[in-house]
């Protein structure tokens, strides 16, 4: 990328060493503390708590223990299809693509398509686009085991990380966003966001969606409310983490995890309810909180969609499905696509 344009963008760059490299932006958008986010969405009838604050480090590490559980079924059978899917990827690449992934994995599943990309390519180029600095030890990861993978990481948001890449250069890119995390966006937040990625496209370049598929009840109500308990700590952790960041006085056994399937809206919604009447103050929102016995905080939505949705939100966010790979069950979808 030539100087003028990295000017433009207001990245940083940081060499680390030759395979490895990270842009950063030099400030970011004035973005709304966590204080102000959390005295703004409990000060109101109905209160909510944005899930991206689950994943400090405790909830993160979490979230790992919630994708190896027998109930959740979502990253076992994604990974069954990734490991299936590889020839059948390999006919739509070539030595030219590069991977981009949206959120930054060390994981199993970047590495399933780290070993296709491999099979066709000498040198792999694979930039990871994550807000968090925890890509740098991620892609640390990563580099130890493969010799000839260059990492360029993007520490900003999805949409920041895309429009970095639409500018970079010319090369084809195959994007992935793997996980059903898409799932986890509102409706209308969804379209919006797939709207994006394909504007940033070119017509050469493909698209890998990871979605979890509308099923039996009891199958997704169990994968959000394993018998471990480690869902419902991950969802608690929330609270702890606004006890050491914002000063307050939440006592986690007043509280339950409560994790439901909406068949109307085809959707998990997960809650903190609050089990008595009480009241909580967190110092450093200004905020004394009451809550009544039984009322609920919502913390994340995780949508489920049939095939026919999945191709009807494609078609209208303006791409063309090149196929579509489901497990045995039906329980998963990955799709393929390009821009129309
Ligand atoms: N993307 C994951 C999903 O929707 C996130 C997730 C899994 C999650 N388990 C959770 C979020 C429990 C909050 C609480 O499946």
């Amino acid at each position: 990328m030539n100087e003028t344009i990295q000017k433009n963008l207001k990245y940083k760059k940081y060499v680390v060493d030759s395979n490895l490299q990270y842009f950063k932006p030099h400030s970011t958008k004035i973005e709304k503390t966590f204080a102000d986010e959390i005295s703004f969405s409990l000060n109101r009838n109905s209160k909510f708590i944005n899930p991206k604050y689950f994943y400090d480090k405790k909830g993160s590490e979490l979230f790992e223990k919630i994708c190896s559980l027998p109930e959740y079924y979502l990253t076992r059978t994604e990974i069954d299809i990734l490991k299936n899917l590889h020839s059948n990827l390999s006919e739509y690449l070539d030595d030219s693509f590069r991977l981009v992934e949206l959120g930054s994995g060390s994981s199993v599943k970047t590495r399933l398509i780290l070993d296709v990309l491999g099979e066709i390519q000498n040198k792999i180029e694979y930039f990871p686009i994550d807000i968090s600095e925890i890509l740098t030890e991620s892609s640390e990861l990563l580099q130890r085991d493969y010799d000839d993978l260059h990492i360029t990481g993007i520490i900003d948001t999805y949409e920041g990380g895309l429009e970095f890449i639409e500018k970079y250069d010319d090369k084809k890119n195959l994007i992935i966003f793997l996980g059903s995390s898409f799932g986890n966006f509102t409706t209308d937040e969804g379209k919006i966001f797939l709207q994006k990625i394909n504007s940033i496209m070119k017509k050469e370049d493909l698209f890998l969606i990871g979605l979890d598929l509308v099923k039996e009840k009891k199958i997704l109500e169990n994968a959000y409310n394993d018998s471990q308990g480690i869902t419902a700590k991950f969802n608690l952790n929330v609270l702890s983490r606004i006890n050491d960041e914002l000063d307050a006085d939440f006592i986690l056994n007043n509280f339950k995890h409560v994790a439901k399937y909406n068949e109307k809206e085809q959707r998990i919604e997960m809650y903190l309810q609050s089990l008595v009447h009480q009241s909580v103050i967190i110092s450093k929102a200004n905020l004394s909180l009451k809550l009544k016995q039984g009322e609920l905080i919502h913390t994340e939505h995780s949508h489920k969609y049939t095939i026919p949705q999945i191709q009807e939100l494609m078609k209208i966010t303006g791409f063309e499905i090149k196929q579509k790979w489901l497990d045995i069950h039906k329980h998963y979808s990955l799709t393929l696509a390009s821009k129309k």
